[in-house]
C-alpha cells in the first residue's frame, strides 16, 4: 500500500519530460500534493491557507511567506500536517526553505493602465535607472559590478564569450554581442538556448558563457547552462528574477532590476538586458586597456542620459505611434530593417509584432534586402526602418530609396531633426540621438508602442 502520496511519487517515476502539477485526490480531501520538475512552483503559505502557482506573484497579495519547490522535489501539503516536502526519485525528507517575498502589490496590479505590456512600457526610464542603480557612478568615472569584478580576470581571459538565451533575451544577447566585440574585444558568438543543448557544441573551461533569460526559467535555457557547466565553462547570468532558478545555477551574474514583467512579450526586460550588457561590455573594455579612459567617460556619461532619453521618446512617440497604428491595423506582413546595432532591433520590433497582433512580421539586416525580400516590396508592403544617425545612415538613405522605388510604405524611426530619410518616409517616429551602442535602447521604445496599440486596434 503506497499511499496517495508514494502513489504520486511512484508514478512521477515513470513520467517523462518537464512539468510542474497539482494531484487532488476524492478519498484524501484535505491534502494537496504538488511536484516540479523542468517547470518552476511556488507554495505561498497563508494564515490556514495555502497557494501555489508557477511563481508568487498570484498570491501576494495573500501572503508574503513562500517556499520554492525545488527541482525534481514534491510537496504534500494540508492544514493538519503543513507543508512536507520530498525527492521524488529517492523520498528523501527536505527541509523547507521559507522566503519573504519582496514583491509589492502596486508592482504586479495594472496601476490604472489597460494593459500590463502598456504599463511596463511605460515603466522603462524607471526600470532602467533601477538596473544603473549603484552600479554606473558617473562622477567617480566607475562602473560596480560585484558579479564581474569578483571574476574579472576568468571573464577577461576568455578565450570566447558564449551567450545563450531565447526570444528576446536572444535579441538582447545579439546587441551584446556587438557591445563586448566592440569596447572588450572578445570574440562573442550568441546561440539560441534550444540549438545549442541539443547540438553536441564546441565548448570547455577556457569559455565563458552568459546566459540572458527575464524569468530565470526557460526549460532551454536551464538545460543549456547545464551543458555548459558540465564542460567546465563559466556561466555568467543575466536574469530579472531574484531567486529564480537559472539565478541559483549559475556561477556568478547580475540583476536587471526591472521588478516584475507580467506582459509576456518582454519590453522592460529587454532594455534592463541591454543595460546590464552595455555595463559589462564597458567595465570589461575599460579594465582589458581596449577602452581608454576618454571614451569610457564619455560612453558612461551617455549610458547615464539614457532614462531621460527614453522617457523623451515615450512621451513624444505614444500619439505618433497610435496614428500610424490605425493605418496599418490589417496589413497581413510588416518587414523590419536596420544595421549594425539595429539590426537586432529590427528582429526585436518584428518580434513585438507577430507575438501580440498576429501579423506576419521579418527582421533583417538592411543590406540583405536586396538578396530577397525585396522582392515582395510593393505599395502593400509597411517596412518599419531604424534609421538613427550614427552608425550607417548614408546606407540606410540608399535602403529607403530602393524600397520607394518599389512603392513600399516606409514607417522610419528617425532621430529628431532628420532630414534625409523623413522626406522620403511615409510616417515618421522620431527619438532623441545618443550613440550607436546605445540606440537599441531608445528604439525599442516606439518599435513596442507600434506593435502594442496595433494589437489593440486589431
Ligand atoms: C517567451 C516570451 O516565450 O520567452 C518572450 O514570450 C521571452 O517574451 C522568451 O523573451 C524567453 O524568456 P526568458 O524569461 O528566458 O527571457
Amino acid at each position: 500500500e503506497l499511499g496517495f502520496a508514494g502513489a504520486v511519487r511512484a508514478s512521477l517515476n515513470e513520467v517523462y519530460g518537464a512539468y510542474a502539477i497539482t494531484v487532488m485526490h476524492e478519498d484524501f480531501p484535505g491534502e494537496l500534493i504538488v511536484a516540479r520538475l523542468g517547470s518552476p512552483l511556488a507554495i505561498g503559505l497563508g494564515d490556514k491557507e495555502f497557494f501555489i502557482a508557477s511563481d508568487a506573484s498570484p498570491f501576494v497579495e495573500f501572503t508574503k511567506e513562500a517556499v520554492y519547490l525545488e527541482e525534481g522535489h514534491m510537496a504534500t501539503i494540508s492544514l493538519e500536517n503543513g507543508v512536507n516536502i520530498f525527492t521524488i526519485k529517492d523520498n528523501e525528507k527536505v527541509e523547507p526553505a521559507i522566503q519573504e517575498l519582496r514583491l509589492n502589490l502596486e508592482q504586479i496590479e495594472k496601476g490604472g493602465y489597460e494593459h500590463f505590456m502598456l504599463k511596463e512600457i511605460n515603466e522603462q526610464p524607471r526600470s532602467i535607472r533601477d538596473t544603473m542603480r549603484g552600479r554606473l557612478l558617473v562622477d567617480e568615472g566607475v562602473i560596480k559590478m560585484a558579479g564581474i569584478w569578483d571574476h574579472l580576470e576568468r571573464i577577461n581571459k576568455a578565450e570566447r564569450i558564449v551567450i545563450i538565451a531565447c526570444g528576446t533575451s536572444w535579441h538582447a544577447g545579439l546587441i551584446g554581442e556587438y557591445l563586448i566585440e566592440e569596447f572588450a574585444r572578445i570574440p562573442v558568438e550568441v546561440e539560441y538556448a534550444s540549438e545549442f543543448r541539443y547540438r553536441n557544441p564546441i565548448i570547455g573551461p577556457k569559455d565563458v558563457v552568459i546566459a540572458i533569460s527575464q524569468s530565470g526559467e526557460t526549460a532551454d535555457t536551464m538545460a543549456a547552462i547545464k551543458l555548459a557547466k558540465e564542460k567546465g565553462a563559466f556561466v555568467y547570468g543575466i536574469c530579472n528574477v531574484v531567486d529564480s532558478s537559472i539565478a541559483r545555477v549559475t556561477d556568478a551574474g547580475s540583476y536587471t532590476h526591472a521588478g516584475p514583467e507580467i506582459g509576456v512579450a518582454s519590453t522592460k526586460a529587454f532594455t534592463a538586458q541591454l543595460t546590464i550588457l552595455s555595463l559589462i561590455a564597458l567595465k570589461l573594455g575599460k579594465h582589458n586597456g581596449n577602452l581608454g579612459n576618454a571614451e569610457f567617460m564619455s560612453l558612461i556619461a551617455e549610458l547615464d542620459a539614457i532614462p531621460t532619453k527614453v522617457e523623451e521618446v515615450l512621451q513624444s512617440s505614444h500619439e505618433v505611434a497610435k496614428n500610424i497604428a490605425k493605418q496599418y491595423v490589417d496589413a497581413t506582413n510588416f518587414l523590419y530593417l536596420g544595421r549594425g546595432y539595429n539590426f537586432p532591433s529590427a528582429l526585436e520590433g518584428a518580434l513585438k509584432l507577430k507575438e501580440i497582433s498576429y501579423i506576419h512580421a521579418e527582421g533583417y539586416p538592411a543590406a540583405e534586402m536586396k538578396h530577397g525580400p525585396i522582392a515582395l516590396i510593393d505599395e502593400n508592403m509597411p517596412i518599419v526602418i531604424i534609421a538613427p544617425k550614427q552608425g550607417h545612415y548614408d546606407k540606410i538613405v540608399s535602403n529607403v530609396q530602393e524600397i520607394k522605388a518599389r512603392k513600399g510604405q516606409v514607417i522610419a524611426v528617425v532621430n529628431k531633426g532628420d532630414v534625409q530619410v523623413s522626406s522620403m518616409a511615409d510616417h515618421v517616429i522620431e527619438m532623441p540621438e545618443t550613440s550607436e551602442c546605445f540606440s537599441p535602447i531608445v528604439a525599442a521604445i516606439p518599435l513596442q508602442l507600434l506593435s502594442y496599440y496595433i494589437a489593440v486596434y486589431r
